[in-house]
């Protein structure tokens, strides 16, 4: 909703101290819209205030979620602004479309629709080693039918959120339940797409984990119950003695552009990498071999999350004594250093606006 100028101008001195801003909770002046219809296509590219938007009950977005999103940051550093590799997001966004049958967007034309959107909100980019600008694209269905069939109009949106870690001790590692009893998502799913009922479908499990002291819930794969996929909100990686593994894309796993940026970096420096399928059971026996050195997440909101403790079945499995290792601290500086523009990134990592 719009917020008059003068409470606007009040929050956003609140949200200059970083520990008022939480994640996604507050949203920028202005956003960007573009409508499809099958007669036009993508067209109407606007940038617009800030503010509700008027739909029919019968849209089919609000019935059968044919829905997908993406989610990237802005990062200041000083006077210059950068994004991280959305060219990125804008291919997986179109390859989330495909999977709902949602027509594909220009994603030359959207990376530099987002960089003037950026512009226009530069102000409200926190100045901060810990906090960015979230931008969360997303596609809705708005045809006005109840009939189960793709949707024959569209609108698209981009709306930004000045945002600090997302969760809420920042680099503290974190407790996670592997889930035992709900399943995200099987090969040949929506697991692969960004779309909004695998995130639906995680909440039940994520409410029970949360009241049982966790604070995300690790999936396995949904049919044979035993290899590992991915967090609520990011993918894992597992390091040993003489590796760094991540499960393979197997088609039930979200292909997270920090996942696949960590992977490059790590390969660019001569680490061994490995993607394959990593059961439950290997991590439990690594552990308990004193093999298993250090647990980290990765993802665009989550950047490189330590995590201290696995749960699985009754088994406590604590990573590291509970602190954050020297892999996962490395690449977060390393990460985070491009990504803020302190040190040079491959090419295309950086687009300043
Ligand atoms: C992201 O990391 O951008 C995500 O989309 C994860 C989550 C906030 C849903």
């Amino acid at each position: 909703m719009n917020i008059k100028f003068e409470e606007r101008e009040e929050l956003k001195e609140k949200i200059k101290d970083v520990n008022n801003l939480g994640f996604g909770q507050y949203f920028t002046d202005y956003m960007f819209l573009m409508n499809y219809d099958e007669d036009t296509g993508w067209h109407d590219a606007r940038i617009v205030p800030y503010d509700n938007i008027s739909l029919p009950p019968s849209a089919m977005c609000l019935h059968y979620g044919q829905t997908i999103f993406e989610g990237l940051k802005a990062y200041r550093n000083g006077d210059k602004v950068f994004l991280f590799r959305p060219d990125e997001n804008f291919k997986r966004m179109n390859r989330s479309n495909d999977r709902l049958c949602i027509p594909p967007i220009d994603e030359e034309f959207m990376v530099e629709a987002l960089k003037k959107l950026i512009d226009l909100e530069r102000d409200w980019i926190p100045d901060s080693k810990e906090a960015s600008l979230y931008i969360r694209p997303f596609v809705i269905a708005i045809d006005p039918k109840l009939g189960v069939h793709p949707s024959g109009s569209y609108l698209l949106m981009i709306i930004l959120s000045p945002s600090g870690p997302y969760y809420k001790d920042g680099l503290a590692p974190i407790k996670i339940y592997v889930e035992d009893k709900y399943v995200r998502t099987v090969k040949g799913g929506l697991g692969t797409a960004k779309a909004g009922g695998n995130y639906a479908a995680s909440l039940k499990s994520q409410v029970e984990a949360e009241e049982k002291g966790f604070s995300q819930v690790l999936w396995i794969d949904g049919v044979n119950r035993k290899y590992i996929e991915e967090v609520g909100s990011m993918n894992i990686f597992f390091v040993t003695e003489d590796e760094i593994m991540t499960p393979e894309l197997s088609g039930s796993i979200l292909p997270g552009i920090t996942r696949k940026s960590i992977i490059e970096l790590l390969k660019s420096e001569g680490k061994k990498v490995v993607e394959r399928r990593i059961s439950i059971e290997e991590i439990l026996t690594l552990h308990k071999e004193g093999k298993l050195l250090e647990i980290f997440g990765t993802g665009t909101a989550a950047v490189i999350s330590p995590v201290g403790e696995l749960f699985y079945e009754g088994t406590e499995i604590i990573v590291n004594n509970g602190e954050i290792g020297e892999i996962s601290n490395y690449l977060y500086n390393e990460l985070t250093d491009i990504q803020w523009g302190r040190k040079k990134g491959p090419e295309g990592w950086q687009v300043e606006v």
